[in-house]
This record gives structure tokens, C-alpha cells and sequence, in this order.
């Protein structure tokens, strides 16, 4: 196998190079490459503290900023050239410093290590992901209550176990996906608030015996605190982990909406129609307009999951403190946090252009004896029946509906009456799918007046 020389950054205690296989099982800069702006952050955060303690002078903390400044612009222009053998984003950027200014550029990583910078680094990116997802988030709320207010009060079929259940209004069933994804909202801000403390200054594992000032670094980078184990703070990735598990479960509410898509659009339901924007067609079936977009925000829960089961066995049993099994997780959390993007941003697309189709809601919203709880509990409300004999008597009418093919609207009063003689005229007045809906008015019920306040609620919640 090919032998390289050894590597400029570590390699002094190193008699022979690597093996050409080392290299490919060991750099990351293919894809750590992303955190090269929060690198370059860190490190200009960190060469001015050393500066402002009189670690290094400072003349060389300015021509260190210069060069890292220079960097960044060469990064963004695309003229920096990332180099394998350098392993990682940290090196690929200290060596180009050294090209650029030369011998100060070797004070840099005074007091610091590639271990407190990687997870500076990584937690400076994973806080901005969250920021997106929540703006994100947001969109998705603001554009789910949009949809319930055009609908306050248009009915469709509610369903337990896909059956037809009772009579729900639209803005309820979207209001469903709001409480959803607001408590997506709130999990990211508790995993945001726990992460936010600075493990820069914790060294290799140990701390350092350089008069560093901590609380600079963690102020000038916005955390709240820097962290108070500098073992932990090398070691830690949970806040990876809790941003997979949000991001998971988000995927998961996500993929439920989804489904949801899927099913109404199709032919049998017609309860909505997609826009030509978030739909596809088949290549050979010319009459066909696939929902793709909702399938394949269906699917992403299986690679943000993945990712999130797969960074907790890379930890689990690890000892402490730094080990390199960690930098595997990268991957998983920059795949996890692409798709989670393009899922929220595709939902929110599909969720603004879609179409509930009114009447056809409507029209299902009878089928399957829907309003049986109604005339159930009527029977209850005006007879003073125990549930379990109205819910008997009930059964019985249904059975009736049934045999002659018809709504429980439908059935002459007489016929009720053969099952139970004292039902009145009045049961007619619980029997139609609107006063269903109306009925239920407790709070957080399906009552067009529950849908509107508590769309009221969010957008105060919200500010939106
Ligand atoms: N690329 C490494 C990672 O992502 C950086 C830390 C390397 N530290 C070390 N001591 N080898 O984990």
C-alpha cells in the first residue's frame, strides 16, 4: 500500500507516513467541511481572548483574524481547496492560515484542542439547524391555521381505526397538526436551552493551565455558560442526540400529516385535491397524479430516526473522555437535518396550495351512521337513560338504517319509535352532521366556536 509522509499537524513523534487506507477510514473533511464557518467563528473568538489575556500579542491575534477572514471569503468563493490529507475542516484551515500568515499562525491553537474546538464547532451548527427547523416550524403552524380558519366549520368524517367515527370540522383536524407541531416547537427550545453552554477552553480533557478567560469565549459565541466539566464538555453529544430525537419525532408528526395526504387525495376519498406543484404524474397511467411529495415526507422519519438510533449506539459505552468514534456523528446529523428541512419546507408548500373539497367532506361526513353517538346521547340527555342502554337502543336503530340503506335522518320517526316508543320528533334535531359538530363544544371539542377560539389562542401564543 502507498505510504504518505507524515502529517504536518501531529505527525513530529511519527518515524513513517500512513497507509493510504488510514486516510480514507480517518478524514472527515468531505463532509465536516460544513462547520468551516462556525470554525473560523470559534477560532477568531478564541485567538482575541488569548490576545485580550496577553496569551499571544497582539499583532499576531490580528494577522490570525486577517488570515481567517480571508479564509472564510476564499471558502465562500469556492477558491479553497480541501485537502484529504489534512483530515478535517480543523486542519484544512489552520494549514491554510499557516500559508497565508505564516508563523503566528502556529499560535492559534495554543490552549485549545481539536477536541473542545470539533464540539464548539459542532454545537454552534446544531443551534443554528434548530433556529431553522423552529422558523420553519413556525411557517408550517402559521399555515395550518390558515387552513382551519378558511374551515372553521366545514364538516368532514372523523375516524377512529380508519372507520368512520363521528363528524369533526376541518379546523379541528388542522388544529390537530397544530398542537403537534408546536410541541415540536417547544422541544427544540429545551434542547436549544440545554446545549447552549461553550465547551471551548476544555482542552484535550483536562482544562488548561493557560490563563484563559472562559466566559469571553462562551459570551462572544452567545452561549449562555461555558461548560463546567471540560471531560463532559469534550465527550457530551446529547445535545445531537436530543436535536435527532426532536427532529425525529417532528418527522414522525410529519409523516402522519403526510399520510393523511395520501389517503384524502386518492380517488376513493376526494376529500382534498393537491396542487400540480407537490404532485407527479406516471409515466404510463395518463390519468394519474401522484402525491410523491407526502410520500416522501412519509418516508423521512425512516432516515431521521435512523440517524438518531445510530449516533446513540456510536456513544453508547463509550469511555470517557474524547474518542473518534465520535466523529461519526456528523453524518447523521447534517442528513437528519437536510431532510428534515426540505420535509417541513415541501409540507408547508403542499399544506398552502391544497384544496379541501367542501361539499365532498360534507357528503362523507354522513356516510357510516356518523351522528350514532348523537342520538345516543340524546336519548341519554332526554329520557334519562343510562349510557350503555341508549348506546343498545342505538345500535338497534342503526340496524334498521342499515337494512334499508339509508342515513339515521332518513328513518321515519315510527320506526324509531318501534325500537324505543318514547324518542320524539326532537331526536331529528341532533341527527344532521352540522348540529353534530355544533354539539361538541367543550373545550377543545370540534364546535366551529372551540376551533375559532383556539385558533385565536395560537396566533396569540404565536404572535402571529
Ligand atoms: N475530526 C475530529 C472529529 O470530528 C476532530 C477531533 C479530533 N481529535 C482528535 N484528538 N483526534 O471528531
Amino acid at each position: 500500500m502507498a505510504q504518505k509522509k507524515s502529517n504536518l499537524m501531529w505527525g513530529g513523534r511519527f518515524a513513517a507516513g500512513q497507509d493510504s487506507l488510514m486516510e480514507e477510514i480517518n478524514a472527515s473533511i468531505e463532509f465536516d467541511k460544513r462547520l468551516a464557518e462556525q470554525d473560523i467563528l470559534a477560532s477568531k473568538v478564541h485567538a482575541k481572548m488569548l490576545s485580550k489575556q496577553n496569551i499571544i500579542s497582539e499583532s499576531d491575534c490580528k494577522s490570525i483574524v486577517k488570515g481567517l477572514d480571508l479564509i472564510a471569503s476564499q471558502i465562500k468563493k469556492n477558491e479553497f481547496v480541501f485537502d484529504r490529507a489534512l483530515e478535517d475542516i480543523h486542519m484544512n484551515i489552520e494549514a491554510q492560515l499557516k500559508e497565508i500568515i505564516g508563523e503566528p499562525a502556529g499560535r492559534l491553537h495554543t490552549a485549545r484542542s481539536r477536541n473542545d474546538q470539533v464540539a464548539t464547532d459542532f454545537r454552534l451548527w446544531v443551534r443554528d439547524q434548530i433556529d431553522l427547523s423552529q422558523k420553519l416550524l413556525r411557517g408550517l403552524i402559521e399555515t395550518l391555521l390558515a387552513q382551519a380558519d378558511s374551515g372553521v366549520d366545514w364538516v368532514m368524517p372523523g375516524f377512529t381505526h380508519l372507520q368512520m367515527a363521528q363528524p369533526v370540522t376541518w379546523g379541528h383536524h388542522m388544529l390537530a397538526y397544530v398542537e403537534m407541531f408546536s410541541r415540536d416547537l417547544s422541544r427544540f427550545s429545551d434542547a436549544r436551552d440545554r446545549m447552549n453552554e461553550c465547551p471551548l477552553g476544555a482542552a484535550a480533557l483536562a482544562g488548561t493551565s493557560f490563563p484563559i478567560n472562559r466566559e469571553t469565549t462562551s459570551s462572544a459565541l452567545n452561549f449562555k455558560a461555558p461548560s463546567a466539566n471540560s471531560l463532559d464538555a469534550v465527550s457530551d453529544r446529547d445535545f445531537a442526540l436530543e436535536f435527532l430525537s426532536s427532529s425525529s419525532i417532528c418527522a414522525m408528526h410529519l409523516s402522519r400529516l403526510a399520510e393523511e395526504l395520501v389517503i384524502w387525495s386518492s380517488a376513493q376519498f376526494k376529500l382534498i385535491s393537491l396542487s400540480d406543484r407537490f404532485s407527479t404524474g406516471s409515466s404510463m397511467m395518463p390519468q394519474k397524479k401522484n402525491p410523491d411529495a407526502a410520500e416522501l415526507i412519509r418516508a423521512k422519519v425512516g432516515r431521521i430516526f435512523g440517524a438518531n438510533v445510530a449516533l446513540m449506539m456510536v456513544m453508547k459505552g463509550l469511555p470517557l473522555a474524547y474518542s473518534k468514534d465520535m466523529q461519526e456523528d456528523k453524518e447523521q446529523v447534517f442528513d437528519a437535518a437536510d431532510n428534515l428541512t426540505v420535509a417541513l419546507a415541501a409540507m408547508t408548500g403542499m399544506i398552502k396550495d391544497l384544496k379541501a373539497n367542501k361539499e365532498n367532506m360534507e357528503a362523507a361526513a354522513h356516510f357510516g351512521f356518523s351522528t350514532a353517538t348523537d342520538l345516543a346521547d340524546w336519548l341519554v340527555q332526554n329520557l334519562n337513560l343510562p349510557f350503555r342502554e341508549a348506546h343498545h337502543i342505538t345500535g338497534q336503530i342503526v340496524l334498521i338504517a342499515e337494512t334499508k340503506k339509508c342515513d339515521l335522518c332518513d328513518l321515519d320517526l315510527g320506526e324509531m319509535q318501534e325500537v324505543d316508543d318514547r324518542i320524539t320528533e326532537d331526536i331529528y334535531s341532533v341527527l344532521s352532521v352540522h348540529q353534530s359538530v355544533a354539539s361538541r363544544s367543550s373545550y377543545g371539542g370540534t364546535a366551529p366556536s372551540q376551533v375559532r377560539s383556539q385558533i385565536n389562542r395560537w396566533r396569540d401564543i404565536l404572535d402571529l
